[in-house]
């Protein structure tokens, strides 16, 4: 006999970046369980049952279509998708605190303590809660708290299941992760519900793939690899600046220092700085936990992680005014791509959002290109409608201006007609390669001043 799906119905809070992919992965690959996604924004919700999804990923628009009202399920109702739930994933938000105690680092957690309570109040049999935002290490500590007391003889577990897909490749990450991490209480009862979980995640990944840990070790592991990852950007970023000075070439350190199989060559690409919603607030997250704890040492190292960072799309910035004789006021300066990395609309943090505003700072006239985040684009500028226009058309955009900076290594940037681009440009012409992927001696040959992040420029006044 097929052994029985226990824990059938799941349930996400929070339809964003995390939640929608997530879930519409786990309906495809489990066509047995009903998948429901909630949200207090209804619109998103609405725009999740359309032909128009809330965000752009490649290949979601397929997954969605092929399980939305089949076993995947948005709603608004969050207190009846809470009833009916077996296993609550919790994808909701969790900010930086911007107020109070820990202002600037330490992560909000109201959205995540009032849904706990939401949960609290509508459920009438056990629940498995599942930590799927990135937490301080024992939230799960504190939920199961706020979820215990009151609980009118039901009862929950609460499981950490770290979410690690990356933006833009989201469903391939979705669909072939390195590992999923599963953390849970050691107790009977935690490690039936971890079982519960794995189970779900097992109907397409190979167990030796999804690891067990107790739930502190699943909620840091989270965090601690997100800071991994932007600690090995920073480094290459402080590199990039000593190339410049001294005629290496970062492209080259790198590929020399990634060959080293301890090493590995990926994420040691210089550029104009990590964006996205996670490493920095992440970053900070960890700053602030070693500082409550008293770790001032380890603080102080990861927060120079995030100083680098700002330092770098800083640097940028000089680098272009430096080129451009000391003033850019009045010039029209293209930025081509304006979210955080490719294959993305979202733009949470992209280096983009500073390099426009230092440029404003300066008076340029800033024309903003990117072939999928320009309505995100406008919100981050708000206010600046002065000194920014948008203009989709990369060629439009590049239409008399005496400078285009690349700050999105959208592919279409690589294969663009960039003699085209010359000749529209007033002269003389500045291209600033923010991701070092352009073919720099090709723009040189045609007439460019050609200015990349850890390599010597190109410049044909010297
Ligand atoms: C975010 C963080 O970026 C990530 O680090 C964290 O691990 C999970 O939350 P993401 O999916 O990218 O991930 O966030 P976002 O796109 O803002 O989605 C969160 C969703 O939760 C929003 O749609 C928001 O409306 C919803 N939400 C928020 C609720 O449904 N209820 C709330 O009380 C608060
Ligand atoms: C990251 C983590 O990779 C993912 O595991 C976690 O779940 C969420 O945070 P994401 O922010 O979507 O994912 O994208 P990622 O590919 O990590 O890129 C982050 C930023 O670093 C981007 O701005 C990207 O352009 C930049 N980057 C990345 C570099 O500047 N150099 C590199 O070598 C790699």
């Amino acid at each position: 006999m097929p052994k029985k799906t226990e824990n059938k119905n799941i349930l996400c809070i929070g339809a964003g970046y995390v939640g929608g992919p997530t879930m519409a992965m786990i309906a495809k690959k489990c066509p047995d369980r009903k998948v429901t996604v909630v949200d207090i924004n209804a619109d998103r919700i609405k725009a999740w049952q359309s032909d128009k999804l809330p965000i752009y990923e490649p290949g979601l628009a397929e997954v969605v279509s092929e399980t939305l009202n089949r076993n995947l399920f948005f709603s608004t109702d969050i207190d009846k998708a809470i009833e009916e739930a077996d296993i609550i994933f919790v994808a909701v938000n969790t900010p930086t605190k911007t107020f109070g105690e820990g202002a600037g680092r330490a992560a909000d957690l109201q959205y995540w303590e009032k849904t706990a309570r939401q949960i609290k109040r509508c459920a009438k049999s056990d629940k498995i809660v599942v930590e799927k935002s990135t937490l301080p290490v024992r939230t799960a500590a504190a939920m199961r708290r706020v979820l215990s007391e009151g609980a009118n003889g039901v009862n929950f577990e609460v499981l950490s299941n770290p979410e690690f897909l990356a933006e833009g490749t989201a469903i391939r990450d979705l669909e072939m992760p390195d590992r999923v991490l599963v953390g849970s209480a050691e107790t009977p009862s935690g490690l039936a519900a971890r079982e519960a979980v794995v189970d779900v995640y097992a109907s397409w990944i190979p167990r030796e793939r999804i690891l067990t840990t107790n739930v502190w070790s699943s909620e840091l592991s989270k965090i601690a690899a997100n800071a991994f990852l932007a600690q090995r950007i920073s480094s290459i970023n402080a590199l990039s600046e000593l190339c410049e000075k001294t005629g290496a070439n970062v492209s080259e350190v790198a590929r020399a220092v990634g060959a080293d199989s301890r090493i590995g060559p990926r994420f040691l690409k210089a550029g104009v700085g990590f964006g996205g919603s996670c490493f920095k607030k992440d970053i900070l997250n960890l700053v602030y936990m070693c500082e409550s704890e008293g770790l001032t040492e380890a603080a102080d190292y990861w927060r120079s992680v995030v100083d680098m960072n700002e330092h770098q799309k800083n640097r940028f910035v000089k680098t272009m005014l430096r080129a451009m004789f000391n003033t850019v006021a009045g010039k029209r300066i293209a930025l081509l791509g304006f979210a955080f990395k490719a294959d993305t609309s979202d733009t949470r943090e992209s280096p983009a959002i500073s390099v426009a505003k230092l440029l404003v700072e300066e008076h340029a006239q800033v024309v903003v290109s990117d072939p999928h985040a320009i309505e995100n684009a406008k919100r981050d500028l708000a206010g600046l409608e002065e000194f920014v226009t948008y203009e989709r058309d990369p060629y439009k955009a590049v239409e008399g201006a005496d400078a285009v900076a690349v700050l999105t290594d959208w592919s279409e940037y690589k294969n663009i007609d960039w003699q085209k681009v010359y000749d529209l440009m007033r002269k003389p012409a500045f291209v600033f390669d923010g991701r070092n992927f352009l073919g720099h001696a090709k723009l040189y040959s045609m007439g460019f001043h050609v200015y990349a992040i850890g390599i010597e420029p190109k410049s044909h006044f010297y």
